[in-house]
């Protein structure tokens, strides 16, 4: 049996549940592959975090990153939850406020940002912008000379701090593209230029370590870090933070083999930490914002498959192919991330042998689950891969021209489409004929 899947989770037909709907029954609606979030999962993750701040009575802001899952609904639901959200480019931008996401909570992140997205932020009163380099410093001025007009923003900062998670996903450490480095004094030389700045608010400092971290003590030292400088800068210079940003990285549980604090405790820690350090620097106690993405998304997102083929190598192993793959989960590709599947029809039955679980895009490394345990299975069976919601959809792509997969949001035994699938004419919709 799976981590996760309960007696809880499955309905009278013996078939899985999420959100209260048959998952055979969203695969024959919606088809396959299908993408489906049980909203319930979001909103509480939500309002978990909330509660940490409101328990021990700290401003606060949960900003969803949004890049771990971005669509319409989504930003709706997080606006229903009054959440912040951040976003890391124009794409992300324009469709937070088609969804009528209010800009006043929205965070613009980047070590890129264009001068085109950064005006469109200034345009639309984007509540703060984070500076990540002394060349968006410049284009920012000019853009605020020009528009005359001023704005928010928050300094990244790189805190020194190597987060231990898969590398391709640390960025906390020194040699990290994003942010200005603490130890060579560019931070300090950052926070020169926009403290004297009098169109730049400068609202606070951020620092992000990395993501799918399972330890606490990054954040500690993350959090006091940034408390120490906010201390630095205030004794120097006068200035008082009045925001201290952590932003996200709170690691989930994929398979059994992941232990993880629940996400909430990783808060509070940071929240004690803030306490004690400004209380201990004669500091104000600024407002704590975090930015978790995978943990509102992750455990909440489920892959439907349908199963095709399937190939024996006597002795060696047995593939077994679904109708999607890397085109719409390039994690274990990528970062060799693990999941857990089970058949929709009968998730507790006990496995007789283990399978490659693989797509069925063309190239050898499109391995879903490497050893999936499974019980007998045959072409047309649904399998479902547990806890896709993370940076999943959010990385598809349309390779080997398969459409992206459709989006289903599910609560209290509803289901809404929310992105429908691809078609091929989408596929091609954007080219022009050879002349
Ligand atoms: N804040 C900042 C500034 C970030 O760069 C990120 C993630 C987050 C917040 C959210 O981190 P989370 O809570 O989701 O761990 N594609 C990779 C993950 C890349 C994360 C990039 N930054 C993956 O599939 O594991």
């Amino acid at each position: 049996m799976t981590k996760q899947i309960t007696k809880q989770n499955i309905n009278e037909a013996g078939h899985l549940e999420i959100g209260g709907c048959d998952a055979i029954d969203l695969a024959n609606q919606f088809g396959t592959p299908l993408v489906v979030y049980d909203n319930g999962k979001i909103r509480s993750q939500f309002r978990k975090f909330k509660a940490v701040f409101e328990q021990s009575n700290t401003d606060y802001a949960v900003c969803y990153a949004s890049k771990a899952f971005a669509n319409t609904a989504m930003y709706q639901l997080v606006n229903q939850e009054q959440g912040h959200i951040d976003v890391v480019s124009g794409g992300e931008l324009a469709t937070a406020l088609h969804a009528g996401f209010p800009a006043s909570r929205i965070s613009f992140h980047g070590n890129n940002k264009s001068k085109d997205e950064l005006r469109m932020a200034l345009e639309n009163h984007v509540g703060v912008i984070m500076l990540d380099n002394f060349h968006e410093i410049n284009l920012l001025n000019q853009l605020l000379t020009d528009i005359n007009t001023n704005c928010d923003v928050m300094l990244r900062i790189t805190p020194g701090i190597s987060a231990h998670t898969h590398e391709f996903i640390q960025t906390g450490q020194t040699d990290s593209k994003f942010g200005f480095d603490l130890e060579s004094g560019e931070a300090k030389k950052a926070f020169e230029i926009v403290h004297a700045n009098k169109s730049m608010h400068l609202l606070g400092i951020h620092a992000h370590i990395g993501s799918q971290v399972f330890e606490l003590k990054g954040f500690e030292m993350a959090a006091s870090k940034l408390v120490d400088l906010a201390a630095e800068w205030k004794q120097e210079y006068g200035y008082e933070a009045q925001v201290i940003n952590v932003g996200g990285g709170f690691g989930i549980q994929y398979t059994d083999a992941d232990d993880p604090l629940k996400p909430e405790a990783f808060v509070q820690k940071i929240v004690e930490t803030v306490k004690d350090r400004t209380k201990a620097e004669g500091l104000k106690m600024p407002a704590i914002w975090i930015e978790p993405g995978r943990s509102i998304v992750g455990n909440a997102g489920y892959n439907l498959y349908r199963i095709g083929s399937r190939k024996d190598v006597p002795g060696i192993k047995s593939y077994v192919s679904v109708d999607g793959g890397m085109g719409d989960n390039i994690r274990p590709m990528l970062y060799d991330a693990k999941y857990e599947a089970v058949m929709a029809d009968h998730p507790l039955r006990s496995a007789i042998e283990n399978v490659h679980l693989v797509g069925k895009y063309c190239e050898s490394g499109d391995v879903l689950i490497k050893d999936q345990p499974l019980p007998s299975t045959k072409p047309g069976d649904v399998i479902v891969m547990l806890d896709t919601g993370a940076y999943g959809y959010s990385m598809a792509s349309n390779y080997n021209l398969n459409p992206k997969p459709a989006i289903v949001f599910v609560e209290n035994g509803k289901a809404q489409l929310v992105t429908r699938r691809q078609n091929y004419t989408d596929l091609y919709a954007l080219d022009n004929q050879l002349k």
